[in-house]
């Protein structure tokens, strides 16, 4: 039997393209507040869109958000290829707030309580905005994955 591996590229979307995310993003119902291009990393299978991240800049901290993979892609490590690449760009005091913490823990990220403001504002906006039925947690990445 043959098989073919898929290649999976990431890099910064280009202004088409991050019309796109902002599309997912909406269809996804996550995070669209003070959406920028350049925040984003974006993978892609032959220049077809199919996964999308980006790390906000707060004045206390970085926050990787707005994570999504289109569904027909999904479980490829599409994913983790983002978040590691979101990771190795911006290694510093770097938090996220999502209902699947088990997920990033291979990441070196943990849960933790006390948190900078502009990631308890996130909190606030995702249990009152993102209302899902699954809890919150606040993760810092606090080691070398
Ligand atoms: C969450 C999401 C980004 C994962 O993308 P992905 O490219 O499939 O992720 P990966 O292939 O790297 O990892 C897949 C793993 O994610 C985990 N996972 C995905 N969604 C999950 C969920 N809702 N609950 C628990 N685990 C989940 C599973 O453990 C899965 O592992 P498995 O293949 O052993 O089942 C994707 O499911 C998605 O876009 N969901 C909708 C948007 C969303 O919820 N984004 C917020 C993420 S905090």
């Amino acid at each position: 039997m043959l098989t073919f591996d898929i290649v999976i590229i990431l890099r910064k979307p280009n202004a088409t393209e991050f019309q796109q995310i902002v599309f997912f993003i909406e269809e996804f119902q996550l995070d669209n507040r003070d959406l920028l291009e350049h925040q984003f990393t974006a993978a892609f299978i032959e220049d077809n869109l199919v996964g999308f991240g980006r790390v906000r800049e707060h004045t206390d901290c970085s926050e990787i958000c707005s994570l999504g993979t289109l569904v027909e892609f999904r479980k490829r490590v599409v994913c983790k290829m983002i978040v590691q690449n979101l990771i190795k760009i911006n290694p510093t005091n770097l938090f996220l707030v999502c209902i699947i913490p088990d997920y990033f823990k291979p990441f070196g990220f943990e849960i933790v309580n006390e948190y900078p403001d502009a990631i308890q504002d996130k909190k606030k906006y995702c249990t009152h905005e993102l209302v899902v039925p699954e809890d919150y947690f606040v993760l810092k990445k606090t080691a070398n994955a």
